[in-house]
């Protein structure tokens, strides 16, 4: 028998495995299934990045770059965000990773030890558990409320702050709730924890999905005056519509940099050079595509939204940002059907809609839907849904 080790045996499998082997049970039985369970955008790229791959191949752009990224890639990255926010970044701020995933996963290596704390507001986005456990650390969550649209206040993380509490990690727009911090709040957050030490990773990966009169919410400013205690994580993923070629970054300070170069230089190295030039000529070219997506995105919202609140006994935070929404539905809970693992297995077998139970992000009250697909999809789903709900 192979003896695996104990971290990896401690690692959740995914909790949207439950729901996925099912929906590709039903569709092997010729079942049409609806996935609103998706964690990417379907809008089309910019031809910038498609321009910056292409480029990069017909160059034969085949040799390793420098572990944290190129340097006229971290240029672009540092005058990227200093064009949106209040930063001063410069390169020695910034480091290329293999997704904003692996941005937040090195973080946490680099910087917890057994047993520090990690505060983590709930619904969280549901590898952060994992990162810190895979980092010996203990993660500490902060529970929140629909009907305070899930926010967290500092006078709530001082309940759960200890001697041991070594990092805050923030994220804003949410996935899974949508919801999101105006920057008064987030500051006083920032505030709280900066006072107490606590290093702050701010997990802005969905900054470019926020809707009007909402305005994005950065720790620009606070990564500008403190920057050995914050680390903004960003990445292509959902603002460019490329998750698949890997492109996140981290602004922090020089040293974290030295730290989390030195770690990706032992571990995956750079990341792959024809995604580092279409992130050059992505971040460097023509933005307007930005707020052509937003509009598609809000249209959607709106509607699903609409949808959802129409239905009795749901409780539907409007989300203000990202593509996703997180309303809850316990009420509608029956003496079978007790869980969000149960309400989305029951959707998906009566409605032929998959749907991320809640209890994955934290919330066992609530489930996902993601909206990042054709309205004309959303109004099959939510009719289905609909139907099936009042058969309960
Ligand atoms: C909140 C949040 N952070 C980080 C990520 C990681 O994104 P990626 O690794 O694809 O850049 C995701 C992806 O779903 C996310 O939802």
């Amino acid at each position: 028998m192979i003896k695996f080790s104990k971290r990896i045996q401690k690692v959740k499998p995914s909790a949207t495995l439950t729901i996925n082997a099912k929906a590709a049970e039903l569709r092997a039985q010729g079942k049409e299934i609806i996935s609103l369970a998706v964690g990417q955008p379907d809008l089309a790229p910019p031809e910038s990045v498609l321009v910056g791959a292409r480029e990069a191949i017909d160059k034969v752009m085949t040799k390793y770059t420098p572990a944290g990224g190129l340097p006229e890639v971290l240029d672009a990255v540092a005058s990227y965000y200093n064009k949106f926010y209040d930063t001063d970044a410069k390169k020695e701020n910034i480091i290329v990773t293999n997704g904003g995933k692996q941005a937040l996963y090195n973080l946490l290596q680099i910087l917890i030890d057994p047993g520090d704390e990690v505060l983590i507001p709930s619904p969280y986005w549901l590898s952060y558990p994992d990162m810190v456990l895979l980092a010996e650390g203990e993660s500490v969550i902060v529970p929140t409320e629909p009907e305070q649209n899930f926010m967290v206040t500092p006078q709530e993380l001082e309940k759960f702050f200890t001697s041991k509490t070594k990092v805050l990690i923030l994220n804003t727009p949410s996935n899974p709730t949508g919801c999101h911090y105006d920057q008064e709040l987030f500051d006083e957050i920032c505030n709280w924890a900066i006072s107490k030490d606590i290093f702050i990773i701010s997990d802005e990966i969905y900054d470019q999905l926020v809707y009007p009169p909402a305005t994005p919410t950065s720790a620009s400013k606070w990564f500008k005056s403190n920057p050995e205690n914050v680390a903004i994580v960003n990445g292509l993923a959902k603002s460019f519509a490329i998750p698949g070629w890997r492109v996140g970054y981290v602004i922090t300070h020089p040293d974290i940099i030295k730290n989390l170069s030195k770690l990706q230089g032992q571990s995956t190295s750079n990341v792959c050079s024809i995604a580092q030039m279409a992130t050059l000529r992505g971040l460097t070219g023509e933005l307007d595509f930005l707020e052509k997506n937003r509009k598609k995105f809000i249209q959607r919202r709106d509607y699903i939204v609409d949808r959802i609140s129409f239905i009795k006994g749901i409780v539907c935070p409007k989300p203000m940002g990202a593509f996703y929404v997180f309303p809850k539905i316990d009420k509608l809970y029956t003496k079978e059907i007790n869980s969000s693992t149960r309400f989305c297995e029951y959707l998906l077998d009566e409605a032929c809609v998959a749907l991320v139970p809640g209890i994955a992000f934290g919330d066992d009250r609530c489930i996902r839907f993601s909206y990042a697909v054709d309205i004309s999809i959303l109004e099959k789903a939510l009719d289905a849904i609909e139907k099936a709900i009042e058969k309960l």
